[in-house]
């Protein structure tokens, strides 16, 4: 239901003002049944597929015979998705990042959940709301931004990496960095302290690390990037401008190597946005996916 402020403030904006219309303030939604229904059918088919290809058949051991429920889960997930907390999310996820966030933690259902990067706060409950039950600690060094909150989430105005989480199993973990913080720096961190499933946002390659980024490079894209290795000696630096600011970050082939070295295996999750368009575009579903899964040895 549309207010009646905002919608006097669109009459004035632009019958009277005549200014031009933002096509994301105007209701688009796909009302036939059976048409949203092959839009999750189709949903879930891209990610059995994807989960298929990353743990094996079944999902392998990591999964737990939970496999079979993919499709459910998926649908779930639509129905869980209307109900999100901040609707319009600007500077954080959207419907790409947030249906591979649950239903990863659906399938793997991790008993500790960390994620640095809370911002508003509409990660830290699609994951709560994939795992209910699992301790879940939330790190951001500015935790002032937060629309969403839950007594169940141990929240942390810190860096993950200050904090001990005593006797870990991390092969029970999950740990998602949405922080802009150095990928390969998240993987060393991580696996000093046992985790051994990641995602990670805003994996760029390279040439698009200028647009829309500052401070999250070397990302895992680029340590698998063996153009870049050919490309630099030991030392240079790779220097860009993003909004205005300058950056540069030297190129430590044995640190990347290394960080590299640590990875299992890594996967950037397939785009589900163009079937999540078909199913309605009343809210904003983010750009491409950037989002990897990525697992340490
Ligand atoms: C892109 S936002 C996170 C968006 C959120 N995950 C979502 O999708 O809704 C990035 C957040 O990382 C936080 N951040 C920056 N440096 C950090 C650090 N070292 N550790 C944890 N969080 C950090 C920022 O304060 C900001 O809230």
């Amino acid at each position: 239901m549309r207010s009646y402020p905002g919608r006097l403030l669109r009459f004035v904006r632009y019958r009277i003002l005549g200014l031009p219309v933002d096509p994301a303030t105007l209701h688009s939604e796909m009302l036939t049944p059976a048409i949203r229904e092959l839009a999750i059918r189709e949903a879930a088919r891209v990610a059995n597929r994807f989960f298929a290809d990353f743990f094996g058949d079944k999902y392998g051991d990591k999964c737990e015979g939970r496999a079979g429920e993919l499709d459910g889960i998926v649908a779930d997930f639509f129905r869980v998705f209307e109900e999100r907390p901040i609707p319009s999310n600007a500077g954080g996820s959207g419907f790409e990042n947030l249906f591979w966030l649950y239903v990863t933690g659906r399938l793997l259902q991790p008993e500790l959940i960390v994620e640095s990067g809370v911002w508003r706060g509409q990660t830290s409950w699609v994951l709560r709301q994939a795992c209910p039950l699992a301790e879940f600690h939330a790190f951001d060094v500015d935790l002032s931004n937060r629309k969403y909150s839950d007594t169940s989430i141990q929240y942390h105005e810190q860096d993950w990496s200050g904090h001990d989480f005593g006797n870990l199993d991390g092969r029970r973990a999950l740990a998602f960095f949405d922080d802009h913080v150095s990928h390969m720096r998240r993987i060393e961190e991580a696996r000093a302290r046992g985790f051994g499933t990641l995602i990670f946002d805003d994996n760029l390659p390279v040439y698009h690390i200028f647009q829309e980024t500052d401070t999250i490079v070397p990302t895992v894209d680029m340590l698998f990037d063996d153009a870049l290795s050919d490309l630099f000696s030991e030392g240079e630096e790779i220097e860009w401008i993003h909004a205005n600011l300058s950056y540069r970050v030297r190129v430590d082939l044995p640190a990347w190597r290394a960080a590299r070295s640590r990875v299992r295996s890594y996967a950037n999750f397939p785009l589900v946005d163009k079937l999540a368009n078909n199913f309605a575009t009343k809210a904003r579903y983010g750009g491409p996916t950037k989002i990897a899964l990525v697992t340490l040895l």
